[in-house]
């Protein structure tokens, strides 16, 4: 099958209608849908996921609320219910604990007690006095997409909404900021303007290779964590999840921090992992600037979180780009150490504005390159979230190489918001084909396309709808 993305059409300038009304491009093994069709798809999956106040990432394997992913279904599904984007967004931060932390995970009281590994009892988030009362949670945070979300869902409210959805713009706005005030200061433990995550779960790219120096060297002492069983491998199949020696550590440091009462200081001073992530960061530089427009809206002065921007800015080009490589490095702070591996989250930064030229230049090289586009070499399917051609490389596996829809969605963005639009339509080409060929899987395999992870996922219907959506709106404000 040949997966191969037709790059000669594009121009550099102008950016094309969603290319997707060439169905298959010949290839045989793609489904002639159309867009509309994958649109009425797309709506229906969202709809059969949604409880009636939030969406479930899918059903059996994610029973339960996600922060990021409710932010990437918001945008989408804004662009026909508002109504319910918005919901999506409010119940998410109705579990915001005081310190202003967005948990990762808001667990359902209704669903089973064994629908998901590891739960409330395990996490015990009300050990923590800032966690919300009688709502159980994680204790770990992800992500800071919700500013940009919310700012998105506004701009896509219909114009009967409008007054409903400035309302609850300003609703939202004072949680927002707390949620980045969080991050400024109880994640910032040297003051550099960049916010540490201290489990690999708060980067949403759990077993990213991004990591792996520092992860894989974390010993679980033995005893330390009571026999378990895996419920995601109840759903999905191991090869295409973390390994349990990942799994082991990933609850090992559940267990630090729970212990540890989720105290931000004690966690902080203590985790054995303390990573600044180039593609956590960088979205709360994009949501910062949505805040300087969310601010502009509701009557409040953005002038703070032009401020904010600025540090967050002038921190990711001082300490995360490593000129010798011409490429954002994550920083393990325990260690003091640049990580060197080549994977999706130092294209992140890609969604700063002000990005020096120079710099987007030497990203989309790399995005060119054979480790993520052996476009003249054989079929594939762009973005792979770790380089190709690396030791370690798993086209199969979770975030060690395959294509994720919300990642080339952040990319297509940041793309298109410099000027980059044949590679931003690439991007935009493959993401429809996979979902032509595979459907609305959790992750593609870069090479031939099949798909895996979950079924019927929530963000991979969300943001090809947006994708679809942003291209058909001329008058969209963009980035
Ligand atoms: C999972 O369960 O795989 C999630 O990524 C953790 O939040």
């Amino acid at each position: 099958m040949d997966g191969r993305v037709d790059t000669g059409a594009m121009s550099q300038d102008q950016p094309t209608a969603f290319p997707s009304s060439h169905p298959g491009s010949g290839d045989p093994a793609i489904a002639p849908a159309t867009d509309e069709a994958l649109l009425a798809t797309a709506r229906e999956l969202l709809d059969a996921n949604w409880t009636g106040r939030y969406t479930r990432p899918s059903q059996a394997l994610y029973p339960h609320q996600w922060s990021w992913d409710s932010a990437f279904i918001a945008v989408g599904r804004s662009w026909y219910d508002a109504e319910r984007a918005r919901q999506e967004l409010e119940a998410l931060f109705e579990a915001q604990w005081e310190t202003g932390m967005v948990p990762s995970i808001v667990f359902d009281p209704k669903a089973p007690p064994d629908a998901y590994f590891p739960g409330p009892d395990v996490w015990q988030s009300q050990r923590s006095p800032a966690s919300p009362r009688g709502r159980p949670t994680s204790g770990i945070t992800q992500p800071p997409l919700h500013a940009r979300a919310a700012l998105e869902v506004h701009r896509h409210a219909p114009p009967d909404q409008s007054t409903a959805s400035l309302a609850w713009l300003e609703r939202m706005y004072p949680r927002l900021v707390a949620q980045h005030r969080y991050l400024d200061s109880a994640r910032d433990p040297r003051g550099t303007g960049l916010a540490a995550i201290v489990h690999p779960w708060e980067s949403g790219l759990d077993d990213s290779p991004a990591w792996d120096r520092d992860f894989d060297r974390i010993e679980v002492p033995s005893g330390a964590l009571p026999p378990y069983r895996r419920r995601d491998l109840d759903h999905a199949v191991a090869s295409d999840r973390p390994t349990d020696a990942d799994y082991h550590r990933f609850l090992y440091l559940l267990t630090l921090e729970r212990d540890a009462d989720y105290d931000d200081a004690r966690v902080v001073a203590a985790a054995p992992f303390l990573m600044v992530d180039p593609l956590f960061n960088a979205i709360r530089l994009w949501s910062e600037h949505a805040l300087v427009e969310i601010a502009g809206l509701v009557g409040a002065d953005p002038a703070p979180h032009r401020a904010v921007a600025r540090r967050i800015h002038d921190a990711m080009l001082g300490e995360l780009w490593i000129a010798r490589r011409q490429r954002f490095c994550a920083w393990d702070l325990r260690r003091n150490q640049r990580e060197p591996e080549d994977t999706i989250v130092s294209f992140a930064p890609l969604l700063d504005p002000d990005l020096p030229r120079p710099i987007v230049a030497a990203i989309c090289r790399e995005l060119e390159s054979p480790s993520f586009h052996p476009s003249r070499e054989g079929p594939h399917y762009l973005v792979p979230t770790f380089d190709v051609r690396a030791q370690g490389f798993d086209p199969d596996r979770y975030w060690r190489g395959p294509v994720w829809l919300n990642t080339n969605w952040l990319l297509w963005h940041g793309l298109r918001q410099h000027g980059r639009n044949a590679l931003a339509d690439e991007i935009a080409v493959s993401s429809s084909r996979l979902v032509r060929l595979s459907g609305f899987r959790e992750y593609f395999d870069p090479l031939d396309g099949s798909g895996h992870g979950s079924d019927r996922f929530s963000w991979s219907a969300a943001l090809f709808t947006d994708m679809v959506m942003t291209n058909r709106s001329p008058t969209h404000e963009g980035p």
